[in-house]
């Protein structure tokens, strides 16, 4: 419900309870007079003042990433999302909160599987588009996760993160005691037919598990799960594939989105880390 999503969220400026205002717009209002509106399509922007260093995902980039999880090539690994996510998430007023969202696709399977809550947090106002319109009752808003989150102490069940990027600290403050941080990243070989032929940027050696050791100093290990997806694709498949991810930005500036040709068999090689808020 909406109203469990925005009991758990704070003002950006002052920290203070957020409501829901429905007239004369939808607002997020807090009690010191401070006012986000709702954009035409349903999300709330909190990011206020400066700009971002971060480059967000561009309207070309959520459109490939669109077209290639309706597709449901990553169902499986949003099924097991789900259903990770589930046991946590039992309680009335559970609340998950999806750093990250994107489109909202993960966050769509999880609420549906649990009934929970949600909040959407992304730094693009594209993808945001596209979350609110998958995910109506959850709370998505335009936020960076470098910085604080607008969002109170021990107030969330469950926090995921699917490719996106990842603030420990932060996550370790909003997560109740017993709740979970749901990690996804590549391993080493994801998609390596693809990006040997698309310019889709290689998985970093090492910087896994140096994410992992940050994440530990915060959080108990409570399991890892490796996923395999075998896929099939199509030189337009590949080109969203490659153009939807972080290389869509190189790709971009390089000229070089251009379709690859033939089709490709690959897999999709999935981690998904869990870890209870110690
Ligand atoms: C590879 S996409 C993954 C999106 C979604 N979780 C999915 O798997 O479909 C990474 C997402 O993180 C968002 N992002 C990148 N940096 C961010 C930041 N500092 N704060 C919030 N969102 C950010 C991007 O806009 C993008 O939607
Ligand atoms: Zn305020």
């Amino acid at each position: 419900m909406l109203s469990d999503a925005v009991a758990a969220l704070r003002c950006p400026l002052c920290q203070g309870a957020l409501q829901l205002r429905e007239q004369p717009q939808r607002t997020l209002a807090c009690g010191s007079g401070h006012l986000f509106d709702s954009a035409k399509q349903g999300y709330f922007n909190l990011l206020t003042g400066k700009g971002t260093v971060f480059e967000a995902d561009t309207a070309d980039m959520v459109a490939a990433r669109c077209r290639f999880l309706d597709a449901g090539h990553y169902a499986a690994l949003a099924a097991a999302v789900a259903e990770e996510a589930a046991g946590a998430l039992r309680l009335p007023g559970a609340v998950v909160l999806d750093a990250g969202t994107g489109t909202g696709h993960y966050l769509h399977a999880v609420i549906e599987e649990s009934g929970a809550a949600g909040i959407g947090l992304d730094i693009s106002k594209f993808a945001l588009r596209r979350a609110a319109r998958l995910n109506p009752q959850a709370a998505n808003l335009v936020w960076d996760i470098w910085r604080p989150l607008p969002v109170a102490d021990n107030s969330v069940d469950v926090v995921m993160v699917v490719f996106a990027p990842r603030n420990p600290a932060e996550f370790a403050r909003v997560i109740r005691p017993g709740g979970k941080l749901i990690v996804v990243t590549p391993r080493p070989g994801h998609l390596a037919e693809v990006a040997a032929r698309t310019g889709m940027l290689g998985i970093e050696d090492g910087k896994e598990e140096r994410l992992a050791e940050t994440i530990k100093g915060y959080f108990t290990p409570a399991g890892v799960l490796g996923l395999d997806v075998p896929l099939e694709l199509t030189g337009p498949q590949m080109g969203d594939l490659a153009f939807m991810g972080p290389a869509g930005h190189h790709l971009r500036d390089q000229g070089q989105a251009g379709e690859p040709t033939g089709s490709v068999a690959t897999t999709a090689r999935f981690r998904i880390s869990v870890f209870t808020a110690s």
